[in-house]
């Protein structure tokens, strides 16, 4: 199998200097801030050993996050799962049924190419494959 190891989890947060100062207490100090324009979102980083914790805060009304929160209130947004090869393991999962997000992977924050899964797929959850950026 592609999937290699858990990359991160994605919250969504209303706040996020306010969110950070929650999981600075918890995580210790975030190590990066970073706007995605093209997905509307402003993100922070935590290092959780091998993993990490992004935090989601939107950057306009018309973001994924916004809605996300709008409907569901804060927390758990995304699973992101890294994978070597992500163009094959979208082709791969494709064949298997699941209906991605992007038909092409795109940029995403921390130096990496993204794609999601479609959430009812995979009962619920909404699954972020990722890969790094050579
Ligand atoms: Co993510």
């Amino acid at each position: 199998m592609g999937v290699k190891r858990i990359e991160h989890l994605g919250l969504a947060v209303k706040d996020l200097s306010e969110a950070d100062h929650v999981f600075e207490k918890i995580l210790g100090s975030s190590y990066k801030t970073e706007e995605v324009e093209s997905e509307g979102v402003a993100t922070r980083f935590f290092k959780v050993g091998d993993s990490k914790v992004e935090l989601l805060e939107a950057s306009n009304p018309e973001s994924p996050i916004a809605k996300f929160i709008e409907k569901n209130g804060e927390g758990l947004h995304h699973v992101a799962f890294e994978v070597d090869d992500i163009d094959a393991e979208m082709e791969r999962l494709k064949g298997e049924g699941f209906r991605l997000i992007q038909e092409e992977a795109k940029d995403g924050a921390d130096n990496k190419r993204i794609c999601f899964l479609h959430p009812k797929d995979s009962k619920g959850l909404l699954i972020e494959l990722c890969q790094e950026k050579g």
